[in-house]
């Protein structure tokens, strides 16, 4: 890519991106690369996380579980150790589970919840101070299917974590302004990650899935992990100063049929 005048705002910056190894993370952590900014990519499995990062000096990689009680302190350390700011935390890492309430166990609840709402809280809390002394931004990475006030089958954890994750985004909107730092959220719809198939459905199933969501969303596919990545990137350019607490749909109008 050409320098451009994109490039020169995003230049310098220094980006953490949970969940940095696949899908919309990896998309996201490389078009943030390409505008000129460095990026440390968070995840549990050291491969893809290297992957994500070959051949691409600016993106360093770090494994952890984030909803490690010890993760926000060697995540935060690990960003300001390699490239002595943050100003940009993308809360992207999550976990996928389908189960009814009368399949759901406590296990595997709480430890849903953990990853996908309490995960970002306590780091975004410990990046607190960093992201003051950068007037920096937080992204919440949600999902169009808690929008609004449908039903959500099968659903109901992650839909709940999701929806709550929206709620800190409002709330940490007003409560950090005050120290010069936004928080806005996404919300992607049905995108091609293979999420369906890591959260236990069968690739055929998966695909199926894809081909039947394609048919119903108004955009007539469902969304590339670049759809959403260039959104995220948007959010946290100076020019979207003006835009704290909203979540944005990214989903080919689905959420609005
Ligand atoms: N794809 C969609 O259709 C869709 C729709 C709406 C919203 N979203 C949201 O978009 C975000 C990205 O989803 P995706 O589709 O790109 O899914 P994905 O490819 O499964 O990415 C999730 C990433 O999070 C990491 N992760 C999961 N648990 C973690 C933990 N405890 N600690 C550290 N890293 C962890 C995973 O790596 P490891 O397993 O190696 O840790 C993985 O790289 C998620 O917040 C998801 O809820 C996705």
């Amino acid at each position: 890519m050409s320098p451009s005048a994109q490039e020169a705002d995003q230049a310098g910056k220094v980006v953490v991106v949970t969940g940095g190894g696949t899908g919309i993370g990896r998309a996201t952590a490389r078009a943030f690369h390409e505008d000129g900014a460095r990026v440390l990519i968070v995840g549990r499995s050291e491969a893809p996380l290297k992957e994500s990062a070959e051949g691409r000096g600016g993106i360093r990689w770090l494994t952890a579980d984030v909803h490690s009680p010890q993760a926000p302190e060697r995540i935060v350390s690990a960003a300001l150790r390699e490239f002595g700011r943050i100003d940009v935390l993308v809360n992207n890492a999550a976990v996928a589970g389908f189960a009814s309430l009368e399949h759901l166990d406590r296990a595997t609840v709480e430890a849903q919840m953990g990853t996908n709402l309490i995960a970002p809280l306590f780091l975004t809390q410990r990046a607190l101070d960093a992201l003051e002394a950068t007037r920096g931004t937080v992204v919440n990475v949600g999902s169009a299917g808690a929008l609004g006030h449908r039903a959500w089958p099968e659903s109901s954890v992650y839909g709940m974590a999701k929806t709550a994750l929206d709620f800190l985004t409002r709330t940490w909107a007003v409560e950090l302004a005050p120290r010069g730092i936004r928080c806005v959220g996404i919300a992607p719809g049905v995108v091609d990650t293979g999420v369906g198939v890591r959260a236990g459905m069968s690739p055929a199933a998966y695909d199926t899935f894809l081909a039947q969501m394609a048919e119903r969303i108004p955009a007539g596919r469902v969304g590339r992990p670049e759809d959403i990545a260039w959104w995220i990137v948007q959010l946290t350019r100076p020019e979207a100063g003006y835009a704290n607490g909203a979540v944005l749909a990214v989903d080919g109008a689905l959420s609005v049929t």
